[in-house]
């Protein structure tokens, strides 16, 4: 294997809600590997914020103002990528998001309200940057945010733990339906990601309870995620369609034990700190 297969040299991608958070995390990463970037994002001025990072590392970098809800401005947003970058080859659905709510407190306008952003952008962006996929005939490589909570039962997370479920076999699907045109669909489930939205977890205490919950210890960075969407993106992926990465520090994988001490335990409040499954009623 050729070590250049890892990089994206001249590929055009398009990152929704790539203003901010995860997806610039991305498209700064993307172009450091040699893509062109397009930052779909809701809010213009944080869009061309980034596109000028972009263009400063010796890619090109457009801004287009786009609400992923709105089919139209999607439309015309792929249309505008393909004029002016010559089309699509990579498209990363990271535009989402959650406000948690118990579930009896929910109304229907709040439930639509997430599904609108978190599947019907979805719907809208893969539609549009996949058509014109076919069109080019060219191949290409779709990465979905989802999130951990696609895979697990989160409280208060009931829209949200519905629409990353619905984003991951979607996933599969496309997977499947869009193999015969080279379009490869995976998608990604990061746990906490430190963005600057969640400054409020820098304290020490809030620090240790993560380094408690997560078994490499730490937050992870929209780094680690964007190494994953590299991965994904580039032929280093040719063979890999349709699966789920965790990007989450080992959080899946440890189906709630928790940290404590050298020893891990299903009950953090107990005072005798359990190591075997068998103590602790596992
Ligand atoms: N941050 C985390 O800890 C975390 C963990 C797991 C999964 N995720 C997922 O990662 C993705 C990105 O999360 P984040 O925390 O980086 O996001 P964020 O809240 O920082 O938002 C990123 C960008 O999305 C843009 N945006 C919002 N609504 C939009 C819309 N309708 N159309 C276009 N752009 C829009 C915003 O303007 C912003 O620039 C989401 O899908 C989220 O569910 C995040």
């Amino acid at each position: 294997m050729d070590p250049s297969s890892v990089l994206l040299t001249d590929k055009v991608a398009v990152i929704t809600g790539g203003g901010d958070g995860i997806g610039k995390g991305i498209a700064l990463t993307y172009a450091k590997f040699g893509a062109h970037i397009v930052i779909a994002d809701l809010n213009p001025a944080a869009g061309e914020a980034v596109a000028q990072q972009v263009r400063a590392l010796g890619r090109k970098g457009l801004a287009i103002a786009t609400d992923v809800r709105n089919r139209e401005q999607v439309q015309a947003m792929v249309q505008r990528t393909v004029a002016e970058l010559g089309g699509v080859d990579i498209l990363v659905n990271n535009a989402g998001g959650v406000r948690p709510k118990e579930f009896m407190d929910m109304d229907e306008a709040r439930w639509r309200r997430s599904v609108e952003l978190n599947l019907i952008g979805l719907f809208n962006c893969t539609h549009a940057a996949a058509r014109e996929m076919i069109v080019a005939g060219r191949g290409g490589a779709i990465i979905n945010i989802s999130s951990i909570e696609g895979s697990r039962a989160g409280p208060l997370y009931s829209v949200y733990s519905a629409c990353k479920a619905g984003m991951e076999n979607f996933t599969r699907t496309t997977a499947l339906e869009l193999s015969r045109h080279r379009i490869r669909v995976n998608s990604i489930a990061p746990d906490m990601i430190d963005t600057p939205h969640t400054a409020e977890l820098h304290t020490p205490q809030a620090q240790q309870a993560i380094a408690r919950v997560i078994p490499l210890g730490r937050m992870g960075t929209t780094e680690d995620v964007a190494g994953a969407a590299v991965y994904l993106a580039s032929d280093l992926a040719a063979w890999v369609t349709g699966i789920n990465l965790h990007v989450d520090g080992g959080t899946w994988a440890s189906g709630g034990w928790i940290r404590q001490g050298d020893s891990w335990t299903l009950f953090p409040d107990s005072t005798g700190v359990v190591d075997s499954p068998k103590q602790s009623g596992g």
